[in-house]
């Protein structure tokens, strides 16, 4: 499994990507707003950083407007995935960007039909939000097990991004479950790093060799 930082923070993706570990950025607009930035200005700064795909969502409600939008959001640099909701205006959408060769990540994906109709519309990935699940009492890792199932028993080439995690287990949970992409928030990122046992580890290796005699 492979990671992706959610999050539209320039300084997080910087320090994400020094780690060596990035595969890619996803945003959404509710991240960009909190930013309070030019859209296509963050995305030119996101791209130069990050060589993986950099997920941009569209607005548009209509396929129309979300395949004018999509088409503006590619032009801006080639690793440009065009994030499109789970509806049927974006499956159309959707289906339209395949056919231009452009990456798409179909989000908001709650049940594995979505999913697999994202797939074979043509979405390079699909990201079911597993935190959202959780937070209204149903199982999110179960959703991602059973797409996994699904497009590995019908030969779907498509990606699942784990997506909406929240904390460590999900990551951990997400990659034995067949996800082949976590994204996650910076917070979540710096939590796999940490242990305890690391930190007092670290502290008596240096006691030690400052105490030496
Ligand atoms: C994924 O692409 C989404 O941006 C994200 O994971 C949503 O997470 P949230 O439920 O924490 O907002």
């Amino acid at each position: 499994m492979k990671f992706f930082i959610d999050t539209a923070n320039i300084d997080d993706i910087r320090a994400a990507n020094s780690l060596g570990i990035l595969a890619g950025v996803t945003t959404n607009p509710s991240l960009v707003a909190k930013e309070g930035v030019s859209f296509h200005d963050r995305l030119r700064e996101i791209t130069k950083e990050v060589s993986g795909s950099v997920s941009a969502e569209v607005i548009s409600e209509d396929a129309e407007g979300m395949i004018e939008e999509g088409k503006e959001l590619a032009a801006i640099a080639p690793n440009i995935t065009v994030k499109v909701p789970m509806t049927l205006e974006g499956l159309k959408a959707v289906k339209v960007f395949s056919e231009l060769n452009i990456k798409t990540n179909v989000t908001l994906i709650f049940n594995a039909n979505q999913a697999l109709l994202a797939a074979r519309a043509g979405a390079t990935y699909v990201s079911p939000f597993l935190g959202r699940l959780d937070d209204i009492g149903q199982d999110g890792m179960t959703l991602i097990s059973t797409i996994a199932e699904i497009f590995d028993r019908h030969s779907v080439s498509t990606e699942i991004i784990a997506a909406s995690i929240r904390h460590p287990l999900h990551v951990t949970d997400a990659a034995l479950n067949g996800a082949h992409i976590a994204t996650i928030p910076y917070k979540v990122l710096e939590q796999l790093v940490k242990h305890p046992l690391t930190d007092q580890g670290i502290q008596k290796f240096l006691d030690d060799w400052n105490n030496q005699k």
